[in-house]
């Protein structure tokens, strides 16, 4: 079997469940944005955060369900398509899930508007059912990403980052909602404090392995469904740039420097770079710092007794690191 069919067993009737759900929290009369809403839910992702939310649900209640986890699931998906929809603006990217995106059909103007309208559906979704305690979870990692994009871009304007600003930066604006599911799979079966917040830190966790992977296919040629060699084009220093910046030479940093700076829209000048970056052992350090944030959330599940959810919940660890998209 292959490793998303394992991972899904468990939760099978509830990700189809799922499915429904997510569409009608879209739901809209104004028929531009229907359009665009059947464009989105068209060309779904992994739908990884739903799975996360459903298998932690599953985990620490042995099984048990509740209506609050189908709604903390769409929450998650609806803020996070909503971020992707606002990331691809940001980063000017015009390829999403193996398609155009928002902005490259409709441009930004609307993509900001949708964005916006994707955020609003998943907060209405928790206040329409007095779902308070997954609402402030989640706006929490609303305000983190944000915040975590605009650290992201001022590093990117002065270009001098250091390793623990990247991971900063990743864990805003990636990990945190990725921690979020697993805190929402948690609450929404009504575990103590105490166990959310562990899943919270475990999903974290999980989430830095998340980023990491995809820094990684950046520098790969992979057909990942989007875009993959931007970053550097959009000034964006990850960790295998980072790492090779501290090993490096004053000369050879100074190069490096003045391709992200000056010529950054070169496409020769940034295979250079990207191949300097391979030649000094940038991506092997970045796969051993992905694998040690692997091993960590692995060790983190231990504490909870033997189940199919955990070993789910376990697959779904090594797939994070392991996935092809
Ligand atoms: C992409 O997330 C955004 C990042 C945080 C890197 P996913 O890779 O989960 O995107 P989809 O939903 O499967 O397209
Ligand atoms: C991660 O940002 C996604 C968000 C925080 C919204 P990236 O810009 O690194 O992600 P991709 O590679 O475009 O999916
Ligand atoms: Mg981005
Ligand atoms: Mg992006």
């Amino acid at each position: 079997m292959k490793a998303v069919e394992r991972i899904k067993k468990p939760i099978r009737t509830e990700m189809e469940l799922f499915e429904s759900k997510f569409r009608n929290a879209m739901h809209t009369h104004v028929p531009l944005l229907n359009r665009i809403m059947n464009y989105i839910v068209h060309r779904k992702g992994k739908q990884m955060r739903p799975m996360f939310v459903f298998l932690t649900a599953k985990m620490v209640s042995n099984g048990g369900f509740d209506e609050r986890t189908y709604r903390g699931a769409a929450i998650v998906e609806l803020i996070h398509t909503a971020t992707l929809v606002h990331d691809d603006v940001v980063d000017d990217s015009n390829m999403r899930r193996g398609f155009f995106s928002i902005n490259a059909l409709w441009k930004n103007k609307i993509a900001v508007l949708v964005g916006d309208f994707l955020l609003s559906k998943g907060v209405l979704l928790s206040v329409d059912n007095g779902d308070f305690d997954l609402l402030k979870i989640i706006s929490r990692a609303v305000r983190e990403m944000s915040e975590g994009e605009l650290l992201q871009i001022e590093k990117a304007r002065r270009l001098d980052i250091t390793e623990a600003i990247y991971f900063d930066i990743i864990r805003q604006k990636t990990a945190t909602l990725i921690g979020s599911c697993t805190a929402i799979g948690a609450a929404s079966v009504g575990a103590s404090q105490e166990v959310v917040d562990d899943m919270w830190n475990f999903g974290e966790t999980i989430g830095l392995a998340f980023q990491i992977k995809d820094d990684l296919f950046d520098y790969s040629d992979e057909k990942i469904g989007k875009p993959t060699g931007i970053d550097i084009k959009e000034q964006k220093m990850t960790l295998p740039l980072i790492y090779t910046l501290n090993n490096c030479s004053e000369a050879e940093k100074k190069w490096l420097i003045n391709s992200v700076k000056n010529h950054n829209t070169d496409k020769q000048r940034v295979k250079e770079v990207i191949d300097f970056v391979k030649k000094s052992g940038g991506l092997e350090y970045t796969f051993q710092q992905m694998k040690s944030h692997q091993e960590k959330a692995l060790q983190m599940l231990q504490k909870f007794p033997e189940s199919e959810y955990r070993t789910a919940l376990e697959d779904m660890i090594n797939y994070v690191v392991d996935r092809p998209i």
